[in-house]
Protein backbone atom coordinates (compact mmCIF):
# COMPACT_ATOMS: atom_id res chain seq x y z
CA UNK A 1 0.00 0.00 0.00
CA UNK A 2 1.81 3.80 -0.58
CA UNK A 3 0.67 6.61 0.69
CA UNK A 4 -0.20 8.13 -1.92
CA UNK A 5 0.85 12.07 -2.26
CA UNK A 6 0.28 12.88 -5.72
CA UNK A 7 -3.00 15.13 -5.55
CA UNK A 8 -5.81 15.52 -3.71
CA UNK A 9 -7.87 13.96 -6.61
CA UNK A 10 -6.79 10.29 -5.98
CA UNK A 11 -9.28 9.88 -3.57
CA UNK A 12 -11.75 6.89 -3.57
CA UNK A 13 -15.33 7.63 -2.90
CA UNK A 14 -16.55 6.05 0.75
CA UNK A 15 -19.12 3.34 0.69
CA UNK A 16 -21.50 6.25 2.18
CA UNK A 17 -20.83 8.03 -0.66
CA UNK A 18 -21.14 5.28 -2.81
CA UNK A 19 -24.74 4.61 -1.15
CA UNK A 20 -25.72 8.06 -2.47
CA UNK A 21 -24.81 7.41 -5.98
CA UNK A 22 -26.24 4.20 -6.23
CA UNK A 23 -29.49 5.41 -4.62
CA UNK A 24 -29.23 9.14 -6.64
CA UNK A 25 -32.87 9.93 -8.03
CA UNK A 26 -32.07 10.81 -11.91
CA UNK A 27 -33.37 12.24 -15.02
CA UNK A 28 -32.30 13.45 -18.29
CA UNK A 29 -30.27 16.59 -17.28
CA UNK A 30 -29.84 17.99 -20.91
CA UNK A 31 -33.70 18.46 -20.50
CA UNK A 32 -33.05 19.87 -17.24
CA UNK A 33 -34.97 16.96 -15.62
CA UNK A 34 -32.35 15.36 -13.48
CA UNK A 35 -33.86 16.54 -9.97
CA UNK A 36 -30.07 15.36 -8.04
CA UNK A 37 -28.22 17.77 -10.56
CA UNK A 38 -30.45 20.55 -10.09
CA UNK A 39 -30.57 20.05 -6.35
CA UNK A 40 -26.47 20.49 -6.58
CA UNK A 41 -26.75 23.43 -8.47
CA UNK A 42 -29.07 25.41 -6.43
CA UNK A 43 -26.54 24.22 -3.56
CA UNK A 44 -23.46 25.36 -5.42
CA UNK A 45 -24.88 28.62 -6.05
CA UNK A 46 -26.16 29.40 -2.16
CA UNK A 47 -23.35 28.84 -0.95
CA UNK A 48 -21.14 30.92 -3.10
CA UNK A 49 -23.72 33.82 -3.43
CA UNK A 50 -23.96 33.65 -6.94
CA UNK A 51 -27.55 33.24 -8.97
CA UNK A 52 -27.33 30.26 -10.95
CA UNK A 53 -24.75 27.24 -11.30
CA UNK A 54 -23.64 24.56 -14.13
CA UNK A 55 -22.83 21.19 -13.31
CA UNK A 56 -19.69 19.99 -15.68
CA UNK A 57 -17.92 17.08 -15.67
CA UNK A 58 -14.04 18.67 -15.20
CA UNK A 59 -12.41 22.16 -13.56
CA UNK A 60 -10.99 22.43 -17.14
CA UNK A 61 -13.94 22.26 -18.98
CA UNK A 62 -15.64 24.97 -16.28
CA UNK A 63 -13.05 27.42 -16.63
CA UNK A 64 -13.61 27.52 -19.90
CA UNK A 65 -16.47 27.30 -20.67
CA UNK A 66 -16.35 30.97 -18.06
CA UNK A 67 -13.50 31.79 -20.87
CA UNK A 68 -15.97 31.19 -23.65
CA UNK A 69 -18.91 32.79 -22.05
CA UNK A 70 -16.88 35.97 -21.00
CA UNK A 71 -15.10 36.65 -24.42
CA UNK A 72 -14.60 37.33 -27.90
CA UNK A 73 -12.07 36.01 -30.30
CA UNK A 74 -8.98 37.93 -30.15
CA UNK A 75 -9.93 39.70 -26.30
CA UNK A 76 -6.56 39.05 -24.06
CA UNK A 77 -7.44 37.04 -20.97
CA UNK A 78 -5.43 38.36 -17.83
CA UNK A 79 -3.92 35.24 -15.61
CA UNK A 80 -0.94 34.52 -13.74
CA UNK A 81 1.57 32.57 -15.72
CA UNK A 82 1.82 29.53 -13.66
CA UNK A 83 -2.43 29.25 -13.82
CA UNK A 84 -4.09 25.98 -14.29
CA UNK A 85 -5.71 28.08 -17.23
CA UNK A 86 -3.27 29.13 -19.40
CA UNK A 87 -0.49 26.57 -18.13
CA UNK A 88 -1.98 23.13 -17.81
CA UNK A 89 -5.60 23.62 -19.39
CA UNK A 90 -3.77 22.05 -23.35
CA UNK A 91 -3.99 25.09 -24.68
CA UNK A 92 -8.06 25.33 -24.59
CA UNK A 93 -8.18 29.07 -24.71
CA UNK A 94 -6.66 29.86 -28.18
CA UNK A 95 -8.51 26.44 -29.31
CA UNK A 96 -11.93 27.03 -27.85
CA UNK A 97 -12.45 31.14 -27.12
CA UNK A 98 -9.42 32.17 -29.35
CA UNK A 99 -7.96 34.69 -26.95
CA UNK A 100 -4.68 35.87 -26.66
CA UNK A 101 -3.22 34.97 -23.13
CA UNK A 102 -1.98 38.33 -20.56
CA UNK A 103 0.82 36.23 -18.50
CA UNK A 104 1.23 38.25 -15.09
CA UNK A 105 4.23 37.51 -13.03
CA UNK A 106 3.28 36.45 -9.21
CA UNK A 107 5.16 35.92 -6.09
CA UNK A 108 3.66 32.28 -4.94
CA UNK A 109 0.98 31.98 -7.31
CA UNK A 110 -0.68 35.63 -5.91
CA UNK A 111 -0.63 38.50 -8.72
CA UNK A 112 0.09 41.89 -7.41
CA UNK A 113 -2.54 44.30 -8.71
CA UNK A 114 -0.08 46.71 -9.67
CA UNK A 115 1.51 43.96 -12.54
CA UNK A 116 -2.39 43.38 -13.57
CA UNK A 117 -2.42 47.08 -14.31
CA UNK A 118 0.81 46.59 -16.07
CA UNK A 119 -0.60 44.12 -18.54
CA UNK A 120 -3.86 46.30 -19.54
CA UNK A 121 -2.85 47.06 -23.00
CA UNK A 122 -3.47 50.76 -24.24
CA UNK A 123 -6.58 50.83 -25.56
CA UNK A 124 -5.44 50.96 -29.15
CA UNK A 125 -6.13 48.95 -32.69
CA UNK A 126 -3.01 47.53 -32.45
CA UNK A 127 -3.72 45.85 -29.24
CA UNK A 128 -5.79 42.66 -28.36
CA UNK A 129 -8.21 44.68 -25.29
CA UNK A 130 -7.85 42.98 -21.78
CA UNK A 131 -11.58 42.24 -21.42
CA UNK A 132 -11.35 39.36 -18.52
CA UNK A 133 -9.14 38.74 -15.49
CA UNK A 134 -8.96 35.03 -14.40
CA UNK A 135 -7.26 34.89 -10.58
CA UNK A 136 -6.70 31.06 -9.00
CA UNK A 137 -7.45 30.41 -5.10
CA UNK A 138 -5.61 28.63 -3.87
CA UNK A 139 -2.45 28.58 -6.34
CA UNK A 140 -1.82 25.48 -7.30
CA UNK A 141 1.95 26.04 -8.66
CA UNK A 142 1.75 29.02 -6.27
CA UNK A 143 2.15 25.99 -3.22
CA UNK A 144 -1.90 26.26 -2.40
CA UNK A 145 -1.23 29.58 -1.65
CA UNK A 146 -4.18 31.79 -0.48
CA UNK A 147 -4.59 35.31 -1.79
CA UNK A 148 -5.47 37.78 1.15
CA UNK A 149 -8.58 39.30 1.00
CA UNK A 150 -7.46 42.81 0.65
CA UNK A 151 -5.32 41.59 -2.72
CA UNK A 152 -8.85 39.78 -4.00
CA UNK A 153 -10.59 42.50 -3.38
CA UNK A 154 -7.95 45.51 -5.02
CA UNK A 155 -8.40 42.90 -7.90
CA UNK A 156 -12.02 43.17 -8.41
CA UNK A 157 -12.04 46.59 -7.84
CA UNK A 158 -9.13 47.33 -11.13
CA UNK A 159 -10.98 44.64 -12.88
CA UNK A 160 -14.84 46.24 -11.98
CA UNK A 161 -12.77 50.14 -12.66
CA UNK A 162 -11.29 48.75 -16.08
CA UNK A 163 -14.59 47.66 -17.11
CA UNK A 164 -12.66 43.91 -17.64
CA UNK A 165 -15.07 40.87 -16.55
CA UNK A 166 -13.71 38.70 -13.46
CA UNK A 167 -13.68 34.72 -13.50
CA UNK A 168 -12.08 32.97 -10.07
CA UNK A 169 -10.69 29.41 -10.46
CA UNK A 170 -11.82 28.28 -7.24
CA UNK A 171 -10.74 24.45 -7.99
CA UNK A 172 -10.03 24.68 -3.92
CA UNK A 173 -12.06 27.60 -2.94
CA UNK A 174 -13.05 25.52 0.12
CA UNK A 175 -9.37 25.47 1.49
CA UNK A 176 -8.93 28.93 0.27
CA UNK A 177 -12.09 29.81 2.41
CA UNK A 178 -10.69 28.16 5.69
CA UNK A 179 -7.27 29.29 5.21
CA UNK A 180 -8.46 32.96 5.21
CA UNK A 181 -11.20 32.59 8.18
CA UNK A 182 -14.16 33.40 5.30
CA UNK A 183 -16.61 32.24 3.47
CA UNK A 184 -16.50 31.04 -0.49
CA UNK A 185 -19.35 33.66 -1.03
CA UNK A 186 -17.05 36.50 0.35
CA UNK A 187 -14.01 35.51 -1.78
CA UNK A 188 -16.29 35.35 -4.79
CA UNK A 189 -18.43 38.11 -3.95
CA UNK A 190 -17.05 40.78 -6.73
CA UNK A 191 -16.47 37.98 -9.09
CA UNK A 192 -18.58 37.36 -12.21
CA UNK A 193 -18.14 33.64 -12.01
CA UNK A 194 -16.48 31.32 -9.75
CA UNK A 195 -15.67 27.64 -10.92
CA UNK A 196 -14.71 25.21 -8.40
CA UNK A 197 -14.70 21.49 -7.76
CA UNK A 198 -16.26 18.63 -6.29
CA UNK A 199 -13.33 16.38 -6.92
CA UNK A 200 -10.29 17.53 -5.08
CA UNK A 201 -10.59 18.00 -1.58
CA UNK A 202 -13.95 17.15 -1.17
CA UNK A 203 -13.61 13.58 -2.48
CA UNK A 204 -15.86 13.35 -5.38
CA UNK A 205 -15.17 11.77 -8.59
CA UNK A 206 -16.13 13.47 -10.96
CA UNK A 207 -17.43 16.90 -11.13
CA UNK A 208 -17.04 20.78 -11.56
CA UNK A 209 -19.96 24.00 -11.13
CA UNK A 210 -19.56 27.37 -12.45
CA UNK A 211 -21.54 29.86 -10.91
CA UNK A 212 -22.52 33.05 -11.86
CA UNK A 213 -25.54 35.25 -12.74
CA UNK A 214 -28.73 33.61 -14.14
CA UNK A 215 -27.82 35.43 -17.57
CA UNK A 216 -23.86 33.88 -18.02
CA UNK A 217 -25.46 30.26 -16.61
CA UNK A 218 -27.76 29.95 -19.38
CA UNK A 219 -24.64 31.12 -22.14
CA UNK A 220 -22.68 28.02 -20.03
CA UNK A 221 -25.63 25.89 -20.79
CA UNK A 222 -25.31 25.93 -24.39
CA UNK A 223 -21.11 26.48 -24.32
CA UNK A 224 -21.17 23.10 -21.85
CA UNK A 225 -23.58 21.20 -24.64
CA UNK A 226 -21.43 22.59 -27.45
CA UNK A 227 -18.25 20.77 -25.96
CA UNK A 228 -20.11 18.17 -25.74
CA UNK A 229 -20.38 18.10 -21.87
CA UNK A 230 -24.02 17.74 -21.71
CA UNK A 231 -24.58 14.63 -19.52
CA UNK A 232 -27.89 13.15 -19.31
CA UNK A 233 -28.37 10.71 -16.01
CA UNK A 234 -25.95 12.34 -14.47
CA UNK A 235 -27.13 12.55 -11.01
CA UNK A 236 -25.84 9.51 -10.20
CA UNK A 237 -22.29 12.05 -10.15
CA UNK A 238 -24.56 15.03 -8.55
CA UNK A 239 -24.73 12.87 -5.46
CA UNK A 240 -21.75 12.42 -5.25
CA UNK A 241 -21.37 15.80 -5.08
CA UNK A 242 -23.80 16.88 -2.63
CA UNK A 243 -22.42 14.01 -0.25
CA UNK A 244 -19.16 15.56 -0.72
CA UNK A 245 -20.68 19.45 -0.15
CA UNK A 246 -22.77 17.77 3.20
CA UNK A 247 -19.66 15.85 4.53
CA UNK A 248 -16.43 17.13 3.26
CA UNK A 249 -16.08 21.01 3.60
CA UNK A 250 -14.89 20.94 7.62
CA UNK A 251 -12.96 18.32 7.38
CA UNK A 252 -10.12 20.45 5.06
CA UNK A 253 -9.07 21.17 8.17
CA UNK A 254 -7.48 18.24 8.89
CA UNK A 255 -6.33 18.15 5.43
CA UNK A 256 -4.30 21.57 6.53
CA UNK A 257 -2.93 20.22 9.80
CA UNK A 258 -1.49 16.99 7.93
CA UNK A 259 0.17 19.41 5.34
CA UNK A 260 1.47 21.44 8.19
CA UNK A 261 3.02 18.45 10.01
CA UNK A 262 4.20 16.88 6.80
CA UNK A 263 6.09 19.94 6.14
CA UNK A 264 7.43 20.39 10.01
CA UNK A 265 8.75 17.13 9.39
CA UNK A 266 10.58 17.62 6.31
CA UNK A 267 12.11 20.45 7.33
CA UNK A 268 13.30 18.65 10.77
CA UNK A 269 15.16 16.52 8.55
CA UNK A 270 17.24 18.60 6.28
CA UNK A 271 14.84 19.12 3.37
CA UNK A 272 14.25 22.30 2.07
CA UNK A 273 10.49 23.28 1.83
CA UNK A 274 7.28 25.99 1.43
CA UNK A 275 5.85 26.09 4.57
CA UNK A 276 2.04 25.63 3.57
CA UNK A 277 -0.75 27.41 3.73
CA UNK A 278 -3.70 24.50 2.79
CA UNK A 279 -3.14 20.89 1.72
CA UNK A 280 -0.02 21.51 -0.80
CA UNK A 281 3.81 21.06 0.43
CA UNK A 282 6.42 21.82 -2.49
CA UNK A 283 9.42 20.56 -1.72
CA UNK A 284 13.23 21.83 -2.98
CA UNK A 285 15.10 18.43 -3.98
CA UNK A 286 17.54 18.60 -7.07
CA UNK A 287 17.04 15.46 -9.24
CA UNK A 288 13.49 15.54 -8.56
CA UNK A 289 13.06 12.55 -10.71
CA UNK A 290 15.36 9.96 -9.01
CA UNK A 291 14.19 11.61 -5.24
CA UNK A 292 10.22 10.50 -6.84
CA UNK A 293 11.70 7.21 -7.45
CA UNK A 294 12.82 6.49 -4.86
CA UNK A 295 10.15 7.87 -2.93
CA UNK A 296 8.38 5.24 -4.68
CA UNK A 297 10.22 2.39 -3.70
CA UNK A 298 9.66 3.67 0.17
CA UNK A 299 5.68 2.97 -0.91
CA UNK A 300 5.49 6.93 -0.71
CA UNK A 301 3.50 8.23 -4.11
CA UNK A 302 4.91 12.15 -5.11
CA UNK A 303 5.04 14.22 -8.55
CA UNK A 304 8.17 16.14 -9.81
CA UNK A 305 6.69 19.23 -10.86
CA UNK A 306 9.95 20.44 -11.82
CA UNK A 307 13.50 18.95 -12.58
CA UNK A 308 14.16 20.63 -9.14
CA UNK A 309 10.71 20.43 -7.23
CA UNK A 310 8.22 17.98 -5.96
CA UNK A 311 4.55 18.61 -4.72
CA UNK A 312 3.16 16.24 -2.02
CA UNK A 313 -0.46 17.18 -1.44
CA UNK A 314 -2.70 15.87 1.31
CA UNK A 315 -6.26 14.75 1.23
CA UNK A 316 -9.16 12.66 3.18
CA UNK A 317 -7.54 9.18 1.73
CA UNK A 318 -4.33 10.27 4.04
CA UNK A 319 -4.36 10.07 7.44
CA UNK A 320 -1.84 11.00 9.98
CA UNK A 321 0.15 7.37 10.00
CA UNK A 322 0.60 8.05 6.64
CA UNK A 323 1.83 10.83 7.08
CA UNK A 324 4.61 9.79 9.46
CA UNK A 325 5.92 6.84 7.71
CA UNK A 326 6.26 9.65 4.45
CA UNK A 327 8.28 12.00 6.77
CA UNK A 328 10.11 8.66 7.43
CA UNK A 329 10.54 8.05 3.65
CA UNK A 330 12.38 11.54 3.41
CA UNK A 331 14.38 11.52 6.30
CA UNK A 332 15.87 7.47 4.77
CA UNK A 333 16.20 9.20 1.07
CA UNK A 334 18.55 12.08 2.97
CA UNK A 335 20.45 9.83 5.04
CA UNK A 336 21.34 6.93 2.43
CA UNK A 337 21.01 8.53 -0.79
CA UNK A 338 21.53 11.74 -2.11
CA UNK A 339 18.47 14.20 -3.42
C1 LIG B 1 -6.32 25.34 -9.85
C2 LIG B 1 -6.92 24.32 -10.76
N1 LIG B 1 -7.86 24.68 -11.63
C3 LIG B 1 -8.43 23.79 -12.45
C4 LIG B 1 -8.08 22.47 -12.42
C5 LIG B 1 -8.71 21.53 -13.41
O1 LIG B 1 -9.49 20.54 -12.86
P1 LIG B 1 -9.78 19.17 -13.64
O2 LIG B 1 -8.60 18.31 -13.42
O3 LIG B 1 -11.03 18.68 -12.99
O4 LIG B 1 -9.97 19.50 -15.07
C6 LIG B 1 -7.08 22.03 -11.54
C7 LIG B 1 -6.67 20.62 -11.51
O5 LIG B 1 -5.77 20.22 -10.82
C8 LIG B 1 -6.48 22.99 -10.69
O6 LIG B 1 -5.52 22.65 -9.83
Amino acid sequence: MYVDLRSDTVTRPCPAMRRAMAQARVGDDVFGDDPSVNRLQEMAAELVGKEAAIFLPSGTMANQVALRCHTEPGDRVLLEEKSHVLAFEAGAPAVISGVLPGPVPSVRGIMDPDDVLRAIPPQNVHFAPATLLCVENTSNRGGGSVYPLDVIDALTRLGHSQGIRLHLDGARIFNAALASSTSPARIARDFHTLSFCLSKGLGAPVGSLLCGTEETITKARRVRKMLGGGMRQAGFLAAAGIYALEHNVSRLALDHDMAHRLWEGLVHTGWEAQEPETNMVYVDAPGAAGTVARLRDAGVLAIATAPDRIRLVTHLDVNREGIEAAIAAFAKIRTYGSA
